[in-house]
């Protein structure tokens, strides 16, 4: 099968001001020099959405939650059509922080989904296990039963939908599971997209997330079925990130 090009997307969780625009103007920057070769993304607080939009036209900026209705009294959130108007094209749903800290379980990710695809958003839908999951040797099917869960019945699209493997106890932490595990996993998601979702599954792109760094990123690129990667603290400086977005570039 002909898989699109990686997609690397920063996430850069409750970080940033319009002081760090210039790193996004860098990313922006090295991403147009390898269009065709890697697709980038930044998703970035609500806040800056709109800033980077105006002032670093050209690199797809994505929004890191949204709300799974159009409007309403929901005090603090954001919904699909204000993403439009601040001029984001993706947004993170089901974020294990979220999922943690916000209460959101399967049924909410999926309607967060199902509300971005139907919107014209596109969607970076993550999924993960805990420590305790992985050491319990059940982490294959507890993900691919959160994926099931969560997965949109509608709206998906190779291009405008993905799924990000970020195993809880890899994030933030410098631990990165071994390429076995990696590619254990991700062949269990493909199957799940493959069964859930038709042809269209086979070309969904599968990103893997958990300290992704420069000096990784070869490595974990190379696995089958890792389809690009969602980087978290990496992300923040585009001198750390670029180097990631390369190695996704050549590894194609
Ligand atoms: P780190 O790259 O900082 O481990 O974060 C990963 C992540 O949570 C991206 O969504």
């Amino acid at each position: 099968m002909n898989k699109p090009v990686k997609l690397v997307a920063g996430n850069w969780k409750m970080h940033g001001t319009s002081a760090d625009l210039g790193e996004v103007a860098a990313v922006a920057e090295a991403a147009r020099a390898l269009t065709g070769r890697v697709d980038v993304a930044l998703c970035l607080p609500a806040t800056l959405i709109h800033r980077a939009t105006v002032e670093v036209p050209g690199l797809s900026i994505g929004a890191q939650d949204i709300h799974m209705a159009d409007k309403g009294a929901h005090t603090g959130d954001v919904c699909a059509a204000m993403l439009h108007d601040a001029g984001a094209t993706l947004s993170i749903v089901g974020h294990s922080e979220r999922r943690d800290a916000h209460r959101e379980d399967d049924s909410c990710v999926k309607a967060k989904a199902e509300a971005a695809l139907r919107s014209g958003l596109g969607v970076i839908l993550c999924v993960g296990e805990s420590d305790a999951e992985r050491v319990s040797g059940l982490a294959v099917p507890i993900v691919t039963e959160q994926l099931r869960a969560s997965l949109p019945r509608e709206g998906a699209t190779a291009d405008g939908f993905a799924v990000a493997y970020e195993p809880i106890w890899a994030i933030g932490t410098g631990k990165v599971p071994s390429v076995e595990d990696i590619a254990e996993m991700h062949a269990a998601l493909r199957r799940t997209l493959v069964e859930e979702l038709g042809s269209v599954g086979q070309d969904v792109r599968i990103l893997y997330g958990g300290s992704v760094k420069a000096s990784n990123a070869t490595e974990i690129f190379s696995v089958a079925d890792v389809n690009g990667a969602l980087v978290g603290g990496a992300s923040l400086r585009a001198a750390d990130f670029l180097p990631i977005v390369e190695a996704a570039a050549a590894a194609r």
